[in-house]
C-alpha cells in the first residue's frame, strides 16, 4: 500500500512525553482494531482523516460529547499537536488517534459498517496530472468508506481548489450506495458553525473560496 506526503518532522520533548503518555492508552496500532479499542457500544463513531493539526477534531468532540472520534493522520508533527490540543481541551479519551494511513486504517482496522460518519478537510490537492493517483479521494477508496458507513451514515468534505473538489464530486457522485445531499452535481453551503482550518484559512489568504460536500451512505445494502 503506497501512500503520499509527509510522514516524519521535529517532535518536541514536551509534545513526546505526551504521545508516550497517551499513544499507549487512545492509540491505534497495527494490530489493534477499532472494535478492541474500548469504545462504548452506543457511541457514534466519526472518523476525520487528515486532521492536520487537530483544531477540527477537538471542535467536534466538543461539540457531540456523545461522539467517539478516530483521527486518522500520517504527518507525526501532526500527531503530536493534536495530541496535545485534545487532551488541554480535556477530550482525550473520547479519541483514537493513528498515524496509519486511512486506506490502511479502514481496509485493516474498521470493520464494515461500523462508521457513523466521515471527515475529510482539504485533502491534499497534488495538482499535475501525473500525480492525480495520489490523491486521496479516488474510486476504490470511495467505495471502501462506503463499506465502513452504517446505512444512512456521512461523508463530508470540504476544498478550497476548485478542480479537486470536482474531482471528489465526481467520484463520489459516481459511488454505489451515496446520495449526495445537495443533489447530482452539487455543492453543499459552508455549516455556519464550522471553524476554519489551517487550510482553509489559507485557501482565504490565497482568495480562494472553499467548497462543501456532503454524502449520506443509503439504506439497502450497497
Ligand atoms: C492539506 S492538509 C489538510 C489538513 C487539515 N485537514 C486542514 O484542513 O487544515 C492534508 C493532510 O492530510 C494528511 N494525509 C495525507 N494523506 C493521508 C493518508 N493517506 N491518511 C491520513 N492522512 C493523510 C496530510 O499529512 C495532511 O496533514
Amino acid at each position: 500500500m503506497r501512500t503520499h506526503g509527509r510522514k516524519n518532522g521535529f517532535v518536541t520533548m514536551g509534545q513526546e512525553a505526551r504521545l508516550l503518555k497517551w499513544l499507549p492508552r487512545i492509540g491505534l496500532p497495527k494490530g489493534r482494531r477499532l472494535a478492541d479499542a474500548g469504545i462504548p457500544d452506543d457511541a457514534p463513531v466519526v472518523m476525520e482523516i487528515g486532521f492536520g493539526n487537530g483544531d477540527f477534531l477537538v471542535y467536534l468532540a466538543k461539540q457531540n460529547p456523545d461522539w467517539t472520534l478516530v483521527g486518522v493522520e500520517i504527518y507525526l508533527p501532526g500527531v503530536a499537536k493534536a495530541v496535545g490540543r485534545l487532551e488541554d481541551a480535556g477530550v482525550i479519551e473520547r479519541c483514537r488517534i493513528t498515524q496509519l494511513p486511512a486506506q490502511y486504517v479502514l481496509t485493516h482496522q474498521v470493520a464494515a459498517g461500523q462508521l457513523d460518519g466521515i471527515y475529510i478537510n482539504h485533502p491534499d490537492p497534488w495538482p499535475k496530472p501525473r500525480h492525480h493517483k495520489r490523491r486521496i479521494v479516488q474510486k476504490d477508496f470511495a467505495a471502501l468508506m462506503v463499506s465502513r458507513l452504517k446505512p444512512g451514515g456521512f461523508i463530508k468534505l470540504a476544498s478550497d481548489i476548485e478542480a479537486l473538489a470536482e474531482w471528489m464530486r465526481e467520484i463520489l457522485d459516481a459511488t454505489p450506495g451515496l446520495t449526495n445531499v445537495a443533489g447530482g452535481g452539487g455543492y453543499v453551503a459552508r455549516e455556519q458553525n464550522r471553524p476554519l482550518t489551517k487550510f482553509e484559512q489559507r485557501g482565504i489568504d490565497a482568495g480562494r473560496e472553499s467548497y462543501f460536500l456532503h454524502y449520506v451512505r443509503e439504506e439497502s445494502d450497497v
